[in-house]
């Protein structure tokens, strides 16, 4: 059986203890809030948009366009077939569902899980995929340099 001093004095030492710990136990804490996971932009799912095609050329004819998930739930590349003919396509791999990659400067739009191979207009270069790209409807405004392209 404690004495009481003896009791308030291990009173004391776990107190300590306490304030000792509390500025590491709020350090590990704060790790875990929301507000420490970094901040990635959420894409958006739209039907309808605009992509600036300024940038594409004939030795640069292809791009991802960037922050867009189209209803498929994949992204998009726009392509420039000449000045007037773009496309835009799916990068839906139309095998097996991977995502097709953004190497994109070949001019040809690879699909790194089995090998396929499509053209800029969407056709397939290299089986095994054998269906093209889906590619949506597109407005060409050459005058602003964009693409209107409806996902849906
Ligand atoms: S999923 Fe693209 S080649 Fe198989």
């Amino acid at each position: 059986m404690k004495t009481r001093r003896e009791f308030l004095t291990d009173m004391g030492k776990m107190a300590g203890g306490v304030l000792l710990a509390a500025p590491i136990t709020a350090a590990v804490l704060e790790g875990c809030l929301p507000t420490s996971v970094p901040m990635v932009p959420m894409p958006t799912t739209s039907t309808d948009i605009s992509v600036d095609v300024s940038d594409l050329s004939a030795s640069n004819p292809a791009k991802v366009v960037s922050g867009v998930t189209a209803p498929d739930g994949f992204g998009v590349i726009v392509t420039r077939i000449s000045d007037s003919d773009y496309r835009a396509l799916s990068m839906r791999c139309t095998h097996q569902n991977c995502s097709v990659d953004n190497r994109l400067s070949s001019g040809e739009i690879h699909c790194a899980c089995h090998g396929s191979l499509f053209a800029l207009d969407g056709s397939v270069v290299v089986s095994p995929a054998t269906v093209p790209l889906t590619s949506y409807k597109v407005t060409v405004d050459p005058a602003a340099h964009l693409v209107h392209a409806k996902l849906a």
